[in-house]
């Protein structure tokens, strides 16, 4: 499918500046496969949901009258935030398998920059964040940058997991999950453990704040469908995408 190149009134509409460039149109592209897309939806949610249980778990901020009532919705918040840690601790460790076995741009090429190119489009990437270019550079799976900074988030997906498991051991009783209580004095300690699961909460917070930002600039800027492929798997771009990509 060929995306229209004028508008109704014959003027060329604000698609990109990268495809106005293009003379061949755009191509459809199957960039992310199922797994990709499921578990970043699936990590996406988990994490909204941890928040908000997290954060009264952290600062119980409604208290509803009746000691009873109030144990009730501690309860209920603190099992949605098993169970959701649960799911998102799954996801996480099947997106991390899969970049060793998924398909191409699911691997973990587009996340570190181990070619000479990617090195480079790093650069290239940050020049088009501080304006000092116009256009990024052609991007088919990641954008370089993008991709670094993807590596911290799993960093940090891990550093929840880590000490979510230690907190869980404090109350565990003889549950198993008590087996995790050696990851406390490598934390420092409950509270030490504690402050880091916070931490790294809003650290989170705070990229889902910029990821959606960068998502829509670039989105609109290369005009290649950028968002949209988050939910159906296809980028459009210029036919020249699999010499860049070679
Ligand atoms: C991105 C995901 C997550 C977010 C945003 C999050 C957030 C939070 C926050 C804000 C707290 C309150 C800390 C405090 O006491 O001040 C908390 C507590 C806790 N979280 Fe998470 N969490 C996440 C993932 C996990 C995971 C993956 C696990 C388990 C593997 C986990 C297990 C726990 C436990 C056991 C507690 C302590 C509950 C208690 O005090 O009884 N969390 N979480
Ligand atoms: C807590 C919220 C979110 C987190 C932690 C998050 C994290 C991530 C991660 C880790 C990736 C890399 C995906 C992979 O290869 O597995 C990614 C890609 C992507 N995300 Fe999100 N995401 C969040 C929310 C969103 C939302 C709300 C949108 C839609 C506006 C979005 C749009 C995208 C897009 C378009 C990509 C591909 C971008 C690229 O090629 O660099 N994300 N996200």
């Amino acid at each position: 499918m060929t995306p229209p190149t004028t508008t109704a009134g014959g003027a060329r509409p604000e698609v990109s500046y990268r495809a106005k460039d293009e003379t061949g149109g755009l191509e459809r592209v199957y960039v992310w496969d199922a797994v990709v897309r499921l578990t970043h939806w699936i990590i996406m949610l988990a994490i909204l949901i941890q928040a908000v249980t997290g954060i009264y778990i952290g600062r119980p901020f409604f208290i509803p009258a009746g000691a009873e009532d109030q144990q009730f919705v501690m309860g209920t918040m603190k099992v949605v935030h098993s169970y959701t840690a649960i799911v998102f601790t799954l996801a996480v460790l099947v997106r991390v398998g899969w970049m060793f076995v998924g398909s191409y741009y699911a691997r973990w090429h587009q996340f570190v920059p181990a070619s000479a190119r990617r090195r480079r489009d790093v650069w290239s990437m940050l020049k088009f964040y501080t304006f000092l270019s116009r256009e990024p550079p052609l991007n088919v799976g990641h954008n370089p940058l993008a991709g670094l900074t993807y590596l911290l988030v799993f960093a940090l997906y891990f550093t929840m997991i880590v000490t979510g498991l230690a907190l869980y051991s404090v109350g565990a009783g003889v549950s198993y999950m008590k087996m995790w209580d050696f990851l406390l004095p490598i934390l420092g300690g409950a509270q030490t453990a504690r402050w880091i699961h916070h931490i790294a909460m809003w650290l989170l917070l705070g990229f889902f704040a910029h990821h959606i930002w960068s998502a829509i600039l670039v989105s609109r800027s290369e005009g290649h469908g950028l968002i949209d492929s988050m939910f159906s798997g296809y980028k459009f771009l210029p036919r020249s995408w699999r010499k860049r990509d070679e």
